[in-house]
Parts: structure tokens; C-alpha cells; sequence
């Protein structure tokens, strides 16, 4: 310690400080859950991708890209050819033209074309309003954007919202609202009226929407998907996100997208630029190949994800699990309650250690973790071997223990 210069004293005392806002965060609890099964050889339920084979000929699009050589940086807001095949899935699937030249943004997976999204769009003092629960990575988009987050329960059994909550939470610091649908981790599809709702509030505080569309494919019992920017009044408002990830099961490829007003594309295309540069040429060339794909593609898609949902619900019944029927996306909330544990926490901890299979913490989809205490999220997009593992070392369980 010197006493004579004490501000160098205690520069070197201790370390430098790190940034507040990454102190205000954890790590992902989902891939928490994954690094755990991987130490437990538990079956791994918890992180949403899948086990199976990415279609082949998506596979060989890519490699044929490499091929070709397509392999230096692309325009850094997306390759031509892909940002075409963007807009004209967009128009084929939900009737909304969009300009490919100033209206779409290619980004490294859907997590950071919200992240862009967010810190393109954000000020001091700005709110967000949230439905809650919400996929964990929205919150750290808010601390690391600056925004406010303003969180709106879904309630179960079907996940509904109260309209007049919703209201109170909008208000002038609004921003945006974050909408997810299909939605994880409740399997919600939002339904026309809820988006007139919706319009209407976002129309009156003039503020942003954020919609978070990646699993548009995954859907079930005759649910459909909404665009919100298909809506009168929101196509000049709404940020809507999606990605390759789920939909032609590539999570690993990282490539994904958001559309978006000219003016709104220009400053995420900044941000877009100076935290990433681009996503993975070869991919994105891929990526314009899978997006051609027929129809009978996604209809199969659909399918068989709807039998994986039965095979799940059968699995997940008969260990004693009260389930919440998904509409939409691959996993299924669940009511812990018979089992008897202290918490959510507790809970998923015995399960991945002593039963041998990880699941996600409700908690971790909560602001206020209690909220989540007696609930458990297992994914779906597993391969048949996996569900016959998980059958087995769930037969050890026993409600009330
Ligand atoms: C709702 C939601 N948004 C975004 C992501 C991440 O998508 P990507 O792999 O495209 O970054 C996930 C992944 O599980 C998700 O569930």
C-alpha cells in the first residue's frame, strides 16, 4: 500500500472492476443443464436441439458450397441469394413483401439478431414489456441493451394473458414488446385476437414489436402461425426474428435473420456489423436452399414432431409428471408438485445426478424464481433411442418420494 499515492494503491491491490451489467446475470441455466448431463451421462432433455441427423440434402448444400469456394466473409448484413429466399418465404408463408435490399439483416443465429435488434433500437430509461415466462435469454438482452424489462404473466392452464395487465405494463418509457410464438417454454401459439391486442397497444404507445418466430413450423391439434407483422398497422413497427436453427435442425450452423423497416434494418445492420461482421458464408448459401424447400418438407417437419410430442407426453405421464399439452415448438412444461422436493432446483439436480435425466429449472423462465419453483421443462427433438433411454431411468422415479 503506498499512502502517498492511494488511488495506484489500490489499482494494484486489486484486480479491475468488471462491467456491472454482466454482474447482473448468470450463466444459461438450459446450457448448464446440457454441460451437467454431459458429467452425469444423464439423457439430456434440457437443451432444445435436436439428436437426429440434419436433413441430407441441406448437409450437402452446405458442403457443395464449400466447394464452390463460398468461403470468405459475405455482405455483412447477408448474402444476396439468401436474403432473396428470406423474403420470398416470408411473402409465400405469410403474405408480407419485404424489400431484401433494406429490410433484412442476416445475423449469427437468432440469438444475435435479437441482441442486435435490441441494441439498435434502445435508449436509457427504455422499458420492454415481457411475457412471462419468457425464454431465459431475454433478460440478459435487456440488462445488455439497457432496457428496462416489464414482465406480463402467462397463465396456465393455456397460457393465456390478462389484457388489462397487459395494458398497465405499457406506458411512454415503452420501447417494444418481446413476443415468442410459438412460444418457449410453454408451447403458447398466440391467436389472432391476442395480436389485435396487442396491435392496438403497440399502435397507441408507438413503440417497437420484437417477434421471436422460430419455431413458425413446429405447430399442433390445427394451431397456426401469425406473423404480428402481417397485422394492419404493424408491418412499419415489427422486428420479426427467426433463424435456420430449428426449422432444417442446424442449431449448430448459426444463422439467422431479422426483418425489419429500412430505417430500423440501417442501425441493426451497424450493430450487426461491428459485433459479428457476418455469419458463416457457405451456410447462408445452404440456407437459401433450405428456405426453397416444398411445402411437404414442413408438413413432414410437423408430423413428426407431433408424434415425438405424444411419445414425450406418454413418457413424461407415466413417471408421474402432471404435463401442460404444448400447441406450438418442442418442449413440454411441466407440474412437479407430487414429487414432493423443495424446489425446481433441488429437483433437476437429483434428476440429472441419481435418475440420469436433465431437464430444465421452471425457475430459470421466471423473474422471480418461487414462480417457477414446481415446474420442469423437457424438450422433445429427441431420436427414438433417446426416448427409450429416458423411459427406462424415469421408471426409477417415484411421486412422493
Ligand atoms: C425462443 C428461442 N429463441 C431463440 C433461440 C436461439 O436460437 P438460435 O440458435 O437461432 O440462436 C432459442 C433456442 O432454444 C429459443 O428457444
Amino acid at each position: 500500500m503506498n499512502p502517498a499515492h492511494p488511488e495506484r494503491a489500490a489499482a494494484t491491490s486489486t484486480s479491475p472492476k468488471l462491467s456491472s451489467k454482466a454482474e447482473r446475470f448468470t450463466e444459461s441455466v438450459i446450457r448448464e443443464m446440457t454441460r451437467l448431463a454431459l458429467r452425469y451421462g444423464a439423457v439430456n432433455l434440457s437443451q432444445g436441439f435436436p439428436d437426429f441427423p440434419a436433413p441430407a440434402e441441406i448437409k450437402n448444400a452446405a458442403k457443395a458450397a464449400i466447394d464452390a469456394d463460398i468461403n470468405q466473409y459475405a455482405i455483412t448484413w447477408g448474402a444476396k441469394k439468401f436474403r432473396d429466399a428470406i423474403a420470398a418465404k416470408f411473402e409465400r408463408t405469410q403474405g408480407v413483401a419485404i424489400d431484401p435490399e433494406r429490410e433484412v439483416t442476416v445475423c449469427c443465429g437468432s440469438t444475435e439478431a435479437m441482441m442486435s435488434s435490441m441494441m439498435a433500437i434502445i435508449n436509457p430509461g427504455d422499458e420492454v414489456v415481457v411475457f412471462e415466462p419468457f425464454y431465459e435469454n431475454y433478460g440478459p438482452d435487456a440488462i445488455l441493451s439497457g432496457a428496462t424489462p416489464r414482465f406480463v404473466k402467462l397463465r396456465p392452464p393455456d397460457w393465456t394473458f390478462d389484457p388489462d395487465e397487459l395494458a398497465a405494463a405499457f406506458g411512454p418509457a415503452t420501447k417494444a414488446i418481446i413476443l415468442n410464438t410459438p412460444n418457449n417454454p410453454t408451447g403458447k401459439v398466440f391467436e389472432r385476437a391476442e395480436f389485435e391486442c396487442i396491435r392496438d397497444l403497440c399502435v397507441r404507445w408507438k413503440c417497437f414489436a420484437i417477434t421471436d418466430e422460430i419455431y413458425e413450423h413446429m405447430l399442433y391439434d390445427g394451431a397456426r402461425h401469425i406473423s404480428l407483422a402481417s397485422l394492419e398497422g404493424m408491418r412499419e413497427r415489427t422486428l420479426t426474428i427467426n433463424a435456420l436453427s430449428k426449422t432444417y435442425s442446424v442449431t449448430g450452423w448459426r444463422v439467422g435473420w431479422v426483418i425489419a423497416p429500412p430505417e430500423v434494418t440501417a442501425a441493426i445492420r451497424k450493430v450487426h456489423d461491428f459485433l459479428t461482421v457476418g455469419a458463416a458464408a457457405p451456410l447462408q448459401e445452404a440456407g437459401a436452399f433450405a428456405l426453397q424447400l416444398p411445402q411437404s418438407y414442413y408438413d413432414t417437419l410437423a408430423e413428426e414432431y407431433a408424434a415425438r410430442r405424444e411419445r414425450m407426453l406418454g413418457i413424461l405421464g407415466g413417471a408421474g409428471f402432471k404435463c401442460f399439452k404444448p400447441r406450438g415448438a418442442y418442449y413440454i412444461m411441466t407440474d412437479i408438485s407430487a414429487f414432493g422436493f423443495p424446489d425446481d432446483v433441488a429437483f433437476a439436480q437429483y434428476l440429472v445426478k441419481e435418475i440420469g435425466v436433465a431437464a430444465v429449472p421452471g425457475s430459470s423462465f421466471y423473474r422471480d424464481p418461487a414462480d417457477g419453483r414446481t415446474r420442469l421443462r423437457f424438450t422433445f427433438c429427441k431420436k427414438e433411442s433417446t426416448f427409450q433411454a429416458a423411459t427406462e431411468r424415469l421408471a426409477k422415479l417415484h411421486p412422493s418420494r
